[in-house]
């Protein structure tokens, strides 16, 4: 806020003391002044052609009373709050001061709130419906454009179901914190250049195999020479993943995208990456485990099916 200008604060408080004191005057004068009357008790004045003749009464106490409060109310105001011109009124009372008052009279609540769960694991957060209330507001605004609003994942964003059993990296408390605050990049460096056609077909079935999905034996067969030499060193030899590097287990039925041979193909020949943005700026780790909290909950509740987005 900027402050008046001296002219605008004189110019500001002359119209106030002109304005109250004339008011003041009237009010005063209105009090004392004689009306000269005549015998009847009118004042002589006579409307609409003498029928209606102007009489004389006081004012009544009430209103002199009501009226004598309000000047007082009126200078006691400006004696306390700012209106008069650039003095700030006794109180030192500003909007802008009340309001940093009452966010931080409401921070401080909220601080209290999520005190309460420093040292606890998300197993024991999420016994509290509130702290789980606040995780899924959180995941809401900040998760579901990615992960959808029940956290079943994105297969065409590649963003993980958040509430199975199957994760990339890790659903254990200090993992998945990690995952949130620092995010996750999980990258599968295009292979094409280094494996024939005809091999990536073949891996792909043998890749198919590996969950039991319907695939041609001979070529998968072939298919998991390729696989020793070049995909376990990411995937392990038995295509388990390997959570270190977010290189996801193979033999579940579980899939960021899916399991069609073309996708696998694909996957093989053009990599793959899914990154993961870090929260740990915007959140923070009392907000992150919260959501953690309702992943929880969820994830413990009973089970929803999968809306594709695997893993
Ligand atoms: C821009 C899209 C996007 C947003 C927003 C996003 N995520 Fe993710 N998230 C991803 C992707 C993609 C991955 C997979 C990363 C990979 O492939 O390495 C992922 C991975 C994760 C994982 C690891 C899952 C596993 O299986 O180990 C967790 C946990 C997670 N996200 C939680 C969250 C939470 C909580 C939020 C909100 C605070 C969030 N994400 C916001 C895209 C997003
Ligand atoms: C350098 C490590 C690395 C190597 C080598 C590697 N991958 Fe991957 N792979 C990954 C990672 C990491 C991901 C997850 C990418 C993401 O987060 O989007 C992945 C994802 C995949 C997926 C998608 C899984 C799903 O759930 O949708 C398939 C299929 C796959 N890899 C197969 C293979 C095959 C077959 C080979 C060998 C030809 C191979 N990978 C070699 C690291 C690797």
């Amino acid at each position: 806020m900027s402050a008046l200008s001296t002219f605008w604060s004189l110019w500001v408080m002359a119209l106030v003391t002109f304005n109250l004191g004339l008011a003041l005057f009237l009010f005063i004068w209105s009090q004392r002044v004689k009306i000269p009357t005549l015998p009847d008790g009118t004042t002589g004045h006579v409307w609409a052609h003498g029928m209606l003749r102007e009489g004389l009464h006081k004012l009544p106490l009430w209103w002199t009373l009501f009226s004598a409060a309000m000047f007082i109310l009126a200078i006691g105001y400006l004696v306390r709050y700012p209106g008069f011109g650039a003095f700030k009124g006794t109180l030192d009372w500003t909007e802008y001061s009340q309001l940093a008052g009452d966010r931080a009279a409401s921070l401080g609540k909220l601080q209290d709130h999520l005190r309460r769960h420093e040292g606890q694991t998300l197993a024991q957060i999420a016994a509290d419906a509130d702290a789980v209330a606040m995780g899924k507001r959180l995941f809401i605004d900040n998760c579901a454009a990615c992960h959808g609003r029940e956290a079943l994942g994105n297969p065409a964003l590649g963003a993980p179901n958040l509430v199975d059993a199957d994760a990339l990296y890790g659903n254990d408390d200090a993992t998945l914190l990690a995952s949130i605050l620092n995010g996750r990049n999980g990258i599968m460096p295009p292979l094409g250049g280094a494996i024939a056609e005809a091999d990536i077909t073949a891996t792909a079935h043998y890749v198919r195999s590996l969950s039991g999905l319907p695939h041609d034996v001979a070529l998968a067969q072939k298919g998991q020479a390729t696989f020793t030499t070049i995909c376990a060193a990411c995937h392990t030899p038995q295509g388990t993943g390997n959570p270190a590097l977010g290189a996801p287990n193979l033999t579940d039925a579980v899939w960021l995208k899916n399991g069609e041979l073309t996708t696998i193909e694909n996957t093989i020949r053009n990599g793959r990456s899914g990154e993961m943005p870090a929260w740990d700026k915007r959140l923070g780790e009392q907000n992150a485990r919260l959501i953690g909290a309702w992943l929880h909950a969820r994830r413990n509740a009973a089970p929803t099916p999968p809306a594709g987005g695997g893993k």
